[in-house]
């Protein structure tokens, strides 16, 4: 994993206007982000916080008010592009009187890979999304968390370097949820970047190496997930088996009390609760945003989440 750039938005704003071409909604402001290759990076924000907005300007498939994004150094409306990029739509849109493997042969002829090619990169996929035994079944058939995993085959089938994912756990139950978050930490041992929205925090929090946070169009905190959750100015001393009359005491007593695996450092808080807060400050105070980036992670530092998550 490296600093490479993958994604570059500078003061990326989108308005959209109405008939009459009036502005009508502000769905992004100035949103500036940087996504380094092999990372996971979660865009977290309620409904209508601009998520698929953020997407669809990153993919070329809306056009910027102002600003500009940029994917592989390049800017995004050059399609070329396109062909390293995997793509999970919101909403399905896959046809659904095809089955599994009929949909993905589709798909990898879209992108003229040869049938011998094609046609072991489908079994591959089928089986990595956990479809093999329902791979004759038209997708109208399917479940919505069989959809949503055939919709993430479909958007691996050109092996794509990096992969927007605009909600890929909505409407999924803890254990589909917990299923595609598997997939996508295999992503990530494979070397890929990954882009996903959710509104869901409990499903970002311990998959995604940065989160930014977004509230109305606007960036209200980036940053890794270890740090947004630490809180800094609390020092929490643990013991395990430690004398209740002994809790009182500072660590040397708690080692002459005996106490074993002292432990010194910052509690987190959880990232609902960071949210809330994030949330009725912006209340309080809107217009107000994050601007200063917060370093990527290090080379090490994914290493040691990858590792921590395998
Ligand atoms: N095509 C559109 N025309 C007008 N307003 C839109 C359009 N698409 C989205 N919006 C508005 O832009 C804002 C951001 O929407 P969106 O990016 O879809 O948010 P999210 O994906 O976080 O739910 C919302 O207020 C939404 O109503
Ligand atoms: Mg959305």
């Amino acid at each position: 994993m490296s600093s490479e750039v993958i994604i570059e938005t500078r003061n990326l704003t989108k308005v959209y206007r109405d008939f009459w071409g009036r502005p009508k909604v502000q769905a992004l402001k100035a949103l500036d982000l940087q996504v380094h290759r092999g990372e996971i990076f979660g865009l977290l924000g309620p409904n209508g916080s601009g998520k698929t907005t953020t997407i669809k300007l990153l993919l070329g498939l809306l056009f910027p008010t102002e600003g500009e994004a940029r994917i592989f150094n390049e800017p995004t409306s050059n399609v070329s592009k396109n062909e390293r990029i995997g793509y999970l739509p919101e909403e399905t849109y896959l046809y659904k009187f095809l089955n599994a493997e009929e949909t993905l042969q589709f798909y990898g002829r879209l992108f003229k890979m040869p049938a011998s090619e094609r046609n072991k990169r489908v079994g591959q996929l089928i089986d990595m999304v956990g479809l093999t035994a329902a791979k004759h079944r038209q997708l109208r058939e399917y479940s919505k968390g069989m959809q949503r995993r055939i919709g993430l085959a479909q958007a691996l089938i050109n092996n794509p370097e990096l992969i927007l994912l605009d909600e890929p756990t909505s409407g999924l139950d803890p254990i589909g949820t917990a299923e595609i978050k598997e997939l996508i930490r295999e992503l990530r041992e494979q070397g890929k970047t990954v882009v996903l929205s959710g509104h869901l925090l409990a499903d970002m929090q311990d998959i995604c190496d940065r989160i930014a946070i977004l509230h109305r169009g606007e960036l209200k905190e980036l940053g890794k997930v270890t740090d947004l959750l630490t809180v800094q100015d609390v020092t929490q001393i643990k013991a395990r088996n430690l004398a209740p009359e002994a809790l009182q005491e500072i660590r040397e007593l708690i080692a002459r009390h005996g106490g074993e695996q002292i432990t010194i450092d910052h509690p987190t808080t959880t990232l609902e609760e960071l949210f809330l807060r994030i949330v009725r400050e912006s209340e309080l105070h809107p217009g107000r945003r994050k601007v200063a980036a917060t370093a990527a992670p290090t080379a090490a530092e994914l290493a040691e989440a990858a590792a921590k998550s395998s």
